[in-house]
């Protein structure tokens, strides 16, 4: 590494990753990404930050999120931001972009490919609907596409910035193809609003660590990333696998959704379920339940619903653990 290498840097992080980065996006998400409109960042919670105060910069003072989705992620960076923030319904196409429209908001934050936690993507015609809204109301569309390296069925639905570049900031992140502690992710900004997130970065911090950005880099350019990913998908395939026998071997009322992708499965409980007392006994149990009313405004409606995660737990351990709180999934 050359001592030049050393100083502050551009803001916009080191330019072998943002070229590497560029490169990689638009390979495997069909993103129209371009270096010079690369931002990197420490990871989507950054990158959120940065983005609505940029758009905040431009006047924009209330912003749209999923519901159920990251209600507290998204208030709380919005209202660091002076902006207000209001939930818009999701149903099994995605996000309602009618209720979106008529919450007058001229910035969303929604997970497209990956639908947060319901699992559902983005329906085709739902994704023409919201870059129309975006066009038609001079708003900007927040994409986090947090996990969509990650789809053991088929080849990744692609990300909406590669059909909206304009209207549409792309956030990616390395949490969980490689790890959350290593906190690097990247921004696809449109061309009038580059600047405005290069100089909220450039206050924030200056510019992300060079030594991880070059090595990540390095990682991507000499594919061990790739084949790490090719990896990894087996292994969480199998996992998702285990969890959806176990269902059904242990509760075969309760419906499975969400697609074949990422590190969670929605279960839908199949009589009338207290939450809060089902997450409570499986503790008791050692077995961590977590319901969708932890993602929501407002309380979940019956049937109860829980977004069970196999991520980072084995096949055995899925296998045992929905053994443990079979009778309870079960309602008995
Ligand atoms: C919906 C969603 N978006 C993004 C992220 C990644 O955030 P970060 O890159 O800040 O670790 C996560 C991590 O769990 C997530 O659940």
């Amino acid at each position: 590494m050359p001592s030049s290498a050393l100083g502050y840097g551009d803001p916009r992080g080191r330019a072998e990753l943002r070229e590497v980065l560029a490169g990689y996006l638009r390979r495997v998400r069909a993103a129209a990404a371009d270096p010079e409109r690369t931002v990197v960042c420490s990871g989507y919670a950054q990158g959120l930050g940065l983005a609505l105060r940029a758009l905040a910069g431009t006047g924009v003072r209330t912003v749209a999120y999923e519901d159920p989705g990251s209600p507290a992620t998204v208030s709380s960076a919005a209202s660091r931001a002076g902006m207000s923030a209001v939930p818009v319904r999701v149903d099994e196409h995605g996000i309602d972009v009618r209720a979106l429209a008529a919450t007058g908001a001229r910035a969303v934050v929604v997970t497209p490919a990956h639908q947060w936690p319901t699992g559902v993507s983005l329906a085709p015609e739902r994704r023409l609907a919201l870059i129309e809204w975006a066009r038609a109301r001079d708003a900007v569309i927040v994409e986090d596409d947090y996990d969509a390296e990650f789809r053991y069925d088929r080849v990744p639905v692609g990300a909406l910035q590669g059909l909206a570049a304009d209207r549409v900031i792309s956030l990616g992140t390395v949490s969980k193809s490689l790890a959350p502690a290593l906190r690097i992710g990247w921004m696809l900004c449109p061309a009038a609003l580059t600047g405005a997130v290069v100089e909220q970065k450039r206050l924030s911090d200056r510019g992300s660590p060079a030594l991880d950005q070059l090595a990540l880099a390095t990682l991507i350019e000499s594919g061990r990333f790739d084949r790490h990913l090719r990896r990894m998908r087996t292994t969480y395939s199998a996992r998702r696998s285990a969890l959806v026998a176990a269902l059904a071997e242990h509760a075969p009322e309760a419906g499975v959704t969400g697609l074949a992708a990422g590190f969670h499965a929605v279960a839908h409980l199949a009589g009338p379920t207290d939450e809060r007392a089902l997450v409570a006994a499986a503790r008791a149990r050692s077995v961590g339940l977590y319901g969708m009313s932890a993602c929501r405004t407002a309380p979940e409606p019956e049937p109860v619903r829980l977004v069970l995660g196999f991520g980072n737990v084995g096949e055995r351990a899925i296998s045992e653990g929905i053994a443990a709180v079979g009778d309870l999934l079960r309602g008995r």
